[in-house]
């Protein structure tokens, strides 16, 4: 019963009845505290007509203000990434993995903002100053004026940062930050929540830019509480597969800019370096075309970009068949290989399911629907696709193919990477002629016999 709710987690806000040490709902240790506001909950006690406050000043939607002024970093994948460089006093959120290059990538971008004429301060709250300037050897950026210092104390930063006056701080990492006016440990909700409101109040009354970065948990959300993300104007995610030295930064919120518009980095002996056509690297480890490997026409944020899709499908030596995806939605597989069983006479009972998005690279357009299915027929069938297509679609429950946004934008892309043809769904509008020879099959089962035939 919703009045007997008396606890709640301060990491998702599931409320509970009793407290315990993690939370059923999201995983996160130690994040139950007992919520006085839902079991007060109920009319105000007091009224607020009582006494009368002050009249506050109504605007207009016109501003004469010029808008917030903007750095460039120089590096073209991280500008636009921040929506065409970083605005004066906005707090940032970086997070990533542990090791997956997050204090690479901005002690990299901190020395070219420097080189642009900002003042910059970096605080390491993980490692020494020495281990810092290791690693600003080792990128060749030791000459750079940024300043640094190893510090967790945040009043002692704060008094520093208030002194200084850089225009930009960044604090790697907000976990190691500790708030000697909350009561428990760095790294805690309280001390993580209390730290970046610290920091991002601050840097915005004294006009200064902060980036915090924060690490992520298994489960892919920025460690401690989602308040960080809504404290700040921008998170980025800084993401990739550790095995791969591709890097993508993504941006999930952007008060100054496009959300969801991706930069793409190549992590080598010296650093990040920024991968200007992703398309030609991420089809470049493509061999022959093999059963299973079908080329996907994707868009991430404003930008196409191609990328290899691979299925393998076995028979399964378990009674409960595997189903395993990389890169990609399992619920979507799942949806998928119902579609192609129920409408296309393509069953999977008895086989293993194998789906990977080469490069590391993670998928989430729906556009990919028909792709994923043309991978996983034709490693059913064992049969490849002509290695010249490339493949983009949106499919219904009902086995009928959807068009996707930026038809022509994908379009596009493909010819400049030298495909001549691509199997889209049919458009009421036709898209103007790009070069490539369009296949527009009605819907899935059509698509599956004029590719596959007769099976
Ligand atoms: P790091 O920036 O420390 O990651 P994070 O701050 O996200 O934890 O990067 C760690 C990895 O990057 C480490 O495994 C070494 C690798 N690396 C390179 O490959 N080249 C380089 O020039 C640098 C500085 C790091
Ligand atoms: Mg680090």
């Amino acid at each position: 019963m919703a009045k007997d709710l008396t606890f709640s987690c301060t990491a998702c806000g599931a409320a509970t009845s009793k407290w315990s040490g993690r939370c059923d709902a999201c995983g996160e240790w130690n994040t139950i505290v007992e919520d006085k506001a839902l079991s007060t909950a109920g009319p105000a006690k007091k009224s607020l007509g009582g006494k009368r406050g002050k009249a506050i000043t109504l605007t207009d939607l016109a501003t004469q203000e010029a808008a917030p002024p903007r750095t460039e970093s120089g590096v073209g994948e991280l500008d636009r990434v921040l929506g065409g460089g970083l605005t004066k006093a906005s707090a940032l959120l970086v997070g990533g993995d542990p090791g997956i290059g997050k204090s690479t990538l901005l002690l990299q971008a901190a020395a070219r903002f420097a080189r642009n004429g900002l003042k910059v301060v970096y605080i390491s709250g993980e490692e020494s100053a020495a281990q810092v300037q290791m690693r600003a050897r080792r990128l060749g950026l030791e000459k750079s004026p940024v300043k640094l210092a190893s510090e967790t104390n945040l009043r002692d930063i704060l008094t520093t940062l208030e002194a200084e006056a850089p225009d930009l701080a960044i604090i790697d990492s907000i976990q190691t930050m500790w708030a000697d006016n909350v009561d428990s440990a760095p790294g805690s909700v309280s001390q993580v929540r209390a730290s970046a409101h610290e920091l991002t109040t601050f840097a915005k009354r004294k006009g200064i830019s902060t980036v915090m970065v924060g690490h992520v948990t298994k489960e892919g959300a920025i460690a401690g509480p989602r308040v960080v993300e809504h404290m700040v104007d921008t998170v980025l995610y800084f993401e990739g597969e550790r095995g791969h030295q591709f890097r993508i930064l993504r941006s999930v919120k952007n008060r100054f800019g496009p959300a969801d518009e991706i930069g793409v980095f190549e992590m080598t002996g010296k650093g990040l370096a920024e991968v200007k056509n992703p398309s030609a690297l991420f089809l470049s480890e493509r061999g022959t075309p093999a059963p299973g490997s079908v080329v996907f026409a994707g868009i991430e944020g404003t930008r196409p970009m191609l990328c290899e899709i691979q299925a393998l499908v076995a028979p399964s030596p378990h009674s409960q068949p595997r189903r395993s995806v990389v890169g990609w939605d399992g619920g979507r597989l799942a949806m998928i290989l119902a579609v192609l069983e129920s409408r296309c006479g393509v069953p999977f009972t008895g086989l293993d399911v194998y789906l990977n998005v080469a490069g590391g690279l993670r998928i989430s357009e729906p556009a990919a629907d028909l792709a994923v299915a043309a991978a996983l027929v034709s490693a059913r069938e064992d049969a490849a696709l002509p290695a010249e297509a490339v493949v983009f679609g949106e499919i219904s429950l009902s086995g009928a193919l959807r068009p996707v946004v930026q038809t022509e934008n994908r379009l596009k892309e493909a010819q400049k990477l030298g495909f001549t043809s691509a199997i889209t769904p049919l458009q009421a509008k036709k898209p103007a002629a790009s070069g490539l020879t369009l296949q527009q099959p009605q819907d899935l089962a059509q698509f599956v016999q004029d590719i596959f035939g007769d099976r």
